[in-house]
């Protein structure tokens, strides 16, 4: 993999930090900032894979930190931000993509251990990483961009938890652009329609829904995680943004709530 280098490297001396980052979308869009020219740190729960991923992102020339943790305690947090500015000096851009997924669950049958493994890793982690990251990001202003779901705005079959964990999400998300603004951050929120190794899971036996999930896609496709989920959370980090407070729905055209 090598870094476009033909592409105005917009995040030169930024420093973005990518919760989940060792697989799927997490790992595009890291690696959509990296061709930007930000620095990186990665977060996941298993070392060895984020350390594989931070030698393919150096090989190309980015500068990456590689942090293992569980987004469910407020400890991970606090310590990949003290580690961030140890490393780097500085915090720009916040991506919240951390999340523990499952299968569908019927709402009746949804115990505390599914109920706690998926809200917590969404919306505490989420929650978490926002407070320990605020001070660093009001020092120049920066970007706080979350992950939520179109499963969460309609009510999808057999993800309460996770459509509880993604509102949430939404929700903080916009009490954190009214309350942070004044600080010159921007915080949206990206639902993706994208492929990504969780969905090979998910749509394993049920090569119908595939099918069907597709055909409501006036577009046609899924969305591409580096090129358009990395390129939308890159635009939304970037000057050029005047958005705060939004929902954007990157699916073609799945979802038009
Ligand atoms: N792929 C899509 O189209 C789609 C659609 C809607 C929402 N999303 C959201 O986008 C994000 C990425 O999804 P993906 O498809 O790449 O899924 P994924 O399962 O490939 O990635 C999720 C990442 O979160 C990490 N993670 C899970 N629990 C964690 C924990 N407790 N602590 C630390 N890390 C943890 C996983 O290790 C993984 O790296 C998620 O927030 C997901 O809900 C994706």
């Amino acid at each position: 993999m090598d870094l476009d280098a033909s592409v105005d490297r917009s995040m030169d001396g930024k420093v973005a930090l990518v919760t989940g980052g060792g697989q799927g979308l997490g790992y595009d869009i890291a690696h959509a900032f990296a061709d930007q020219g930000a620095r990186l740190v990665l977060t996941g729960r298993v070392q060895e894979k984020l350390d594989t991923r931070a030698a393919g992102l150096r090989e190309a020339g980015a500068e990456v930190l590689a942090l293992a943790g569980d987004v469910r305690f407020r400890a991970t947090a606090d310590d990949a931000v003290a580690k961030t500015l140890d490393a780097f000096g500085r915090i720009d851009v916040l991506v919240n993509n951390a999340q523990t997924l499952s299968m569908p669950v019927p709402l009746i049958e949804q115990d505390d251990t599914l109920m706690e493994g998926i809200i917590q890793s969404g919306l505490f982690g989420t929650i978490y990483f926002m407070q320990a990251a605020y001070p660093a990001l009001c020092r120049q202003g920066g970007a706080v961009i979350n992950l939520g779901s179109g499963q969460g705005i309609v009510g999808g079959w057999g993800t309460a938890s996770y459509a509880a964990a993604k509102e949430g999400i939404r929700a903080v998300s916009k009490v954190a652009a009214r309350e942070w603004g004044e600080n010159g951050i921007k915080v949206n929120t990206i639902c993706p329609g994208a492929w990504g190794e969780s969905m090979d899971i998910w749509f394993e036996d049920k090569p119908e829904e595939l099918e069907a999930m597709l055909a409501q896609s006036p577009l046609g496709r899924f969305a591409d995680g580096y090129k358009d989920v990395g390129g939308l959370a890159v635009f939304l980090a970037g000057p050029d943004c005047f958005m705060t407070g939004q929902t954007f729905h990157i699916d073609g055209g799945q979802l038009m709530p």
